[in-house]
């Protein structure tokens, strides 16, 4: 099991940085979260997401990327990043005419007709079109650094016999701003590589939807959670694996990774202010009166989107 594997990795290596433990938790390639055997999480069974709650969603994504394509005389051709079940996929084809549809998507991915699903970057060809993704930046792995008595501490994982322990080490690096007393800032480690290598490939236009907010805000708490069946819970190190691991992304830096990367004309939004101005209430019907009230109000507040292009 990856708890037996990671305690193997510990006493061989020493402790373990917390973004070391996320990545094996998440993506080891056998016991992994999302990569492992038993394959990615059922709808809705550790999170919902925006795409699962309804079609609604992706109905008013695909609406605006149609409008996109046309104003900037843009190809729909769509990469979908972290594209989980394949829910928004479904909802963006079933809704516009689409050249191409790549996925990627490093666990399992349900065969879906017209959809091409890749597990790394490199394998997608150079293009000009779209990217998209719904809770995709918040899935990397990520660093903990929190502030206690003044002081910024890292979060390391070791062992104790045949347990897994937290610990704290003196932080050493720079944050893009301090947490607060009490507090802890999401490190997410990747980004940057991430997007330089998207670059590349890419030209067009960029949008992602992800929970979180302004540097001061996610740092202000504790933004790390750990979700099993639906509940957030607090023995994470006990059952690698089988727990979802995230944090809330701090916007500021994705705004400042993405324009460091060479992406501009940059914009974050509150999803529902987006939802709104791009005309939700053509696509639903009654029925779905309960979804868009959980996208526009409850997730509407707390998730945002990030716009950007590529030249
Ligand atoms: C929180 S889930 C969201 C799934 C889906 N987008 C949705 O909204 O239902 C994040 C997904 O991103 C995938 N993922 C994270 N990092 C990735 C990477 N570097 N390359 C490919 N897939 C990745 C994970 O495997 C997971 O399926």
């Amino acid at each position: 099991m990856l708890k037996e594997e990671i305690l193997k990795e510990i006493k061989e290596r020493g402790e373990i940085p917390f973004d070391r433990f996320v990545y094996l938790s998440l993506y080891h390639p056998k016991w992994g979260y999302y990569t492992g055997k038993r394959g990615s999480p059922l709808p809705g069974e550790d999170f919902v997401t925006a795409p699962e709650i309804s079609p609604v969603f992706g109905k008013v994504l695909a609406f605006h990327l149609k409008r996109i394509s046309e104003e900037r005389n843009l190809p729909l051709r769509i990469l979908e990043l972290g594209g989980g079940k394949g829910f928004l996929a479904k909802d963006i084809l079933g809704s516009i005419p689409v050249e191409e549809y790549i996925v990627l998507e490093l666990g399992n991915f349900p065969p879906l007709p017209g959809i091409r699903h890749v597990k790394k970057l490199e394998e997608v060809p150079s293009f000009e079109g779209f990217v998209v993704s719904n809770e995709f930046f918040d899935a990397f792995p990520f660093k903990r650094i929190l502030k206690r008595g003044g002081k910024l501490f890292e979060v390391f994982v070791g062992s104790d016999g045949d347990k897994l322990t937290e610990f704290l080490l003196p932080f050493k690096g720079e944050l893009p701003c301090e947490p607060e007393e009490g507090g802890e800032y999401p490190l997410f480690v990747g980004w940057k590589e991430f997007l330089k290598e998207l670059k590349e490939k890419f030209k067009g236009y960029f949008i992602a939807f992800d929970y979180g907010g302004k540097c001061k805000e996610v740092s202000s708490k504790k933004s790390f959670r750990a979700y099993r069946n639906n509940r957030i819970v607090e023995d994470y190190l006990e059952r690698p694996g089988e727990t979802d691991l995230t944090a809330d992304i701090d916007f500021d830096r994705l705004f400042n990774v993405l324009s460091s990367s060479g992406f501009s004309r940059i914009r974050v939004r509150n999803q529902s202010e987006f939802l709104l101005s791009e005309g939700i209430e053509k696509a639903v019907s009654p029925s779905d009166s309960i979804a868009v009230l959980s996208l526009l109000v409850d997730m509407g507040r707390r998730f945002k989107v990030i716009q950007a292009v590529r030249e």
